[in-house]
């Protein structure tokens, strides 16, 4: 008897998905040193494409779970090194800022419990949310009297947290640190906050912006491959929280460690990004130019905003994806986000910053975004 495909169905799934312009394919591979100017990653500092440090020697391989053997002396000098740059007590290795998201929010909430959480947060910390088992109440983006009102509701919980990131990654937009932690404070909750995009990027010495606006969160997340341009995460806080991790973060727990030498080249980059005011400082000021340019193009909502994201709302995923496609033949890499990454109705280019442009790059981008829309 002939068998008949078990995947048959995915041909037909894919079909929709291109017929709603959601498909997705592997773009052609990012080339070095191409004329491309690439305005769409997430290294923000530049360090992504400096070659590996000749010096740098040590395992390739942790070769297990920490938990088992895989546990190096470099994984220990990189989590101290974390948890001196970001004032915390300690800090624990992960392999992805996925893996630190799902795992940390799915160890620390459980039944029983309230999770209030951002209605853009990440793809990883909604699925944490997911597996926590815990009550989520999803509050709308950055609406605090609604993350009040839903832990005043949440008194009857066992335990109560605020789940959410100190810089959305698709608008470039935060929330209002000092009032949030102090929301938390009243109600007993712990605020749990990723940190991913603006590590290296604000605050003193790179330290986030919740460094930069003196709050101090209970959780704080961060990943290795965006500012500090390498691969793997990290959460940094007590000494009680690493141990917790240690033994209930399946993502950690059920994972091979990370590589030594990895954790070694981590040292060397937090070393270069605490140091990089210089960077820094370049990254706003070419934010800056970029975000008048556009604004002088008429592009809406982006004079106000800081940073490296500046989004440019399209709208249908067909348009933004066509716009792309101009720019690209202009010379300019932006890529199109569209759901689900965004809310459907929101496709949009996603135009980041990085501190190596110059501002003659700047200028041909603009000519470009004046020659496409
Ligand atoms: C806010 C946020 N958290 C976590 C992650 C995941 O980090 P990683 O790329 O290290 O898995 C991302 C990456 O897109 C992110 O934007």
């Amino acid at each position: 008897m002939s068998r008949l495909d078990p995947l048959r169905h995915l041909e037909g799934e894919l079909a929709a998905l291109e017929e709603r312009g959601l498909l997705r394919t592997p773009p052609a591979p990012t080339m070095e040193g191409a004329a491309l100017l690439n305005l769409c990653s997430n290294d923000y500092l530049g360090y992504a494409s400096e070659p590996w440090p000749e010096d740098l020697l040590g395992r390739s391989g942790a070769g297990a779970s920490r938990l088992v053997t895989g546990n190096f002396a470099a994984h220990e000098v990189a989590e101290s090194a974390l948890a001196g740059w970001l004032h915390t007590e300690a800090a624990l290795l992960f392999s992805s800022g996925y893996a630190a998201n799902v795992g940390t929010v799915a160890a620390l909430a459980g039944r029983g419990d309230v999770v209030v959480s951002d209605a853009l947060n990440h793809a990883s910390l909604i699925d944490g949310c997911r597996l926590s088992g815990a009550e989520v109440r999803v509050v709308p983006h950055l609406d605090l009297a609604a993350t009040e009102a839903a832990l005043a509701g949440a008194h009857g919980a066992r335990r109560r947290w605020v789940v959410t990131e100190s810089y959305f990654s698709m608008d470039g937009d935060s929330p209002d640190l000092p009032r949030l932690r102090a929301i938390c404070d009243r109600h007993d909750a712990a605020l749990v906050l990723d940190e991913a995009h603006v590590l290296g990027v604000f605050g003193p010495h790179g330290r986030g912006l919740a460094a930069e606006s003196g709050v101090v969160a209970d959780v704080l997340i961060g990943t290795a491959g965006k500012s500090l341009g390498l691969h793997s995460a990290f959460v940094a806080g007590s000494h009680a929280l690493r141990l917790w991790l240690w033994n209930r973060a399946r993502s950690f727990v059920f994972s091979t460690g990370v590589s030594p030498v990895l954790a070694s080249a981590l040292v060397h980059r937090i070393r270069c990004v605490e140091a990089d005011d210089v960077g820094r400082a370049r990254l706003v000021a070419r934010g800056a130019q970029l975000r008048a340019g556009l604004a002088a193009l008429g592009v809406p909502d982006v004079a106000a905003g800081r940073g490296p994201v500046i989004p440019w709302i399209i709208g249908s995923a067909d348009a933004a994806v066509a716009l792309s496609g101009r720019l690209r033949e202009q010379g300019i890499l932006v890529q199109a986000i569209r759901p689900p990454t965004v809310p459907t109705g929101s496709a949009r280019l996603r135009i980041t910053v990085h501190a190596r442009l110059s501002s003659e790059d700047i200028e041909r981008a603009l000519a470009a975004f004046r020659a496409t829309r």
